[in-house]
C-alpha cells in the first residue's frame, strides 16, 4: 500500500500567513499541521509516500526532505496549476500503478487513528473507503448522503445539504479510481473533484464503504479552524519542562516550555506550549496558545493564539484569538504623535481597541 498527501493549493483563506509559507505547514502545537498526517501514516506502517506539490514547492520540500527522518520514502509529484483533487490523483497514476493507497488532504488533522482505516479497507476491500464527519456547516463540504450504511450519494459543497455528513479529507482508494478520474467533467470552480470521482464508482456499482469518525476533524483552511486544531491537539499534550523556570513565574496545568525557552516573572496557563529559544518575560500566556520558537513576549498578555518563530510582542495589553506570522513586531509605542503605525501584509486583518 503506498500514500498520496496533497500538499498543492494557494491556502487563500490563511492570507497574508500563505504569501510567504505553505498552509500545511502552519504549526499547529508547534510542530506543522502536514507533520501529523505523515506521522499517523507512517504509524500504519506505509512508507512509499508520494506528495503533491505546487506553487509551495520549495518551503513543502525544503520541510520534508527525503521523508528518512520519519523512516518513509518520499517521491515529489509536480502539479502544475489546482486543477482539483482528483487531478492530483491523476498525475499521481506513474507513482501510484496498480497499488492500493490511502489519500489524505495536508491540510486535514484527525485524531483517530489511521491504521484502523487501513485495516478496515484490507479487510473488506472495497474499491473506495471514505470517512465521514457531522459537522455544521455541511454546504462546505463534499457531503454524503448514506442509506443504512451505504453511500447512495455525494455532492460536492452544494448549497442545500441532504445531510451533515462531511466528507473528510482521507480516503482509501484501489485501481479503480483512476478509470473514476478520466470519466469525469471538471466542477463549476473549473476542478477535477475526488467527490464526483467517488460518485462514479457508486454509480458503476463499484464498492464504497464509509466510516464515521469517531474523535474529531479539522479541515485547517481558515484562521477559526486553525485556532480550534491548535486548542484540540494542545488539550492532548502532556505538560513537560526542558527550559528554565524562574521562581517568581507560575505555571499552572498542562505546559510544555521547550529545550532554551525561558520563562521570567510570568504566568502560564496550561494547556500551552513555548517554543525553544523563546523567552516570556513579565507576561501571561494564557490557555490554548502556542508560541513557537525564538520568539520575545515582554509585559504582555496573549491567550488562544499563536505565535510564528521569530516574532517579538512588547508592552501589548491583550491579545487573543490571534494568529501571528513570523518576523513580526507588535509594540506599543512611545513615539509622538502617539497613533497606530502599521504595515501589515495583503490580506491581513487587525482589530483595535
Ligand atoms: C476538499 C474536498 C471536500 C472535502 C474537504 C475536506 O474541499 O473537495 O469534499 O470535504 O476537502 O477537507 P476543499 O478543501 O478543496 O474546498
Amino acid at each position: 500500500m503506498k500514500a498520496l498527501i496533497l500538499a498543492g493549493g494557494k491556502g487563500t483563506r490563511l492570507r497574508p500567513i500563505t504569501h510567504t509559507s505553505a498552509k500545511q505547514l502552519v504549526p499547529i502545537a508547534n510542530k506543522p499541521i502536514l507533520f501529523y498526517g505523515l506521522e499517523s501514516i507512517a504509524a500504519a506502517g506505509i512508507t512509499d509516500i508520494g506528495v503533491i506539490v505546487g506553487d509551495t514547492r520549495t518551503e513543502i520540500r525544503r520541510a520534508l526532505g527525503d521523508g528518512s527522518r520519519w523512516g518513509i520514502n518520499i517521491t515529489y509529484i509536480e502539479q502544475e496549476a489546482p486543477l482539483g483533487l482528483a487531478h492530483a490523483v491523476k498525475i499521481a497514476r506513474p507513482f501510484i500503478g496498480d497499488d492500493d493507497f490511502i489519500m489524505y488532504l495536508g491540510d486535514n488533522l484527525i485524531k483517530d487513528d489511521l491504521s484502523l482505516l487501513v485495516k478496515e479497507f484490507t479487510t473488506h476491500k472495497p474499491q473506495a473507503q471514505i470517512l465521514l464527519a457531522h459537522v455544521p456547516h455541511p454546504e462546505n463540504f463534499g457531503v454524503a448522503t448514506l442509506r443504512g450504511a451505504d453511500v447512495v450519494r455525494l455532492e460536492e459543497k452544494p448549497a442545500h445539504p441532504e445531510s451533515d455528513l462531511a466528507l473528510v479529507g482521507i480516503y482509501m482508494f484501489d485501481k479503480a479510481i483512476f478509470e473514476a478520474v478520466e470519466n469525469i467533467k471538471p466542477s463549476a470552480r473549473n476542478e477535477l473533484e475526488i467527490t464526483d470521482a467517488i460518485q462514479y464508482l457508486i454509480d458503476k456499482n463499484f464498492a464504497v464503504r464509509a466510516r464515521i469518525v469517531g474523535g474529531w476533524w479539522k479541515d485547517t483552511g481558515k484562521l477559526e479552524d486553525i485556532l480550534e486544531a491548535n486548542s484540540l491537539v494542545l488539550e492532548t499534550l502532556t505538560g513537560a519542562i526542558a527550559g528554565s523556570v524562574d521562581e517568581l513565574s507560575c505555571l499552572d496545568g498542562k505546559v510544555i516550555v521547550e529545550k532554551g525557552a525561558r520563562i521570567i516573572n510570568s504566568s502560564l496557563r496550561g494547556p500551552v506550549i513555548i517554543g525553544s529559544n523563546t523567552t516570556i518575560i513579565n507576561s501571561y500566556i494564557g490557555p490554548f496558545t502556542s508560541i513557537y520558537h525564538s520568539v520575545t513576549i515582554e509585559n504582555s498578555e496573549i491567550e488562544h493564539s499563536i505565535v510564528l518563530e521569530n516574532s517579538s510582542i512588547k508592552d501589548v495589553k491583550r491579545i487573543e484569538d490571534s494568529l501571528i506570522g513570523q518576523n513580526v513586531v507588535l509594540l506599543r509605542t512611545q513615539k509622538k504623535p502617539a497613533a497606530y503605525r502599521i504595515m501589515a501584509g495583503d490580506s491581513s486583518r487587525v482589530e483595535i481597541i
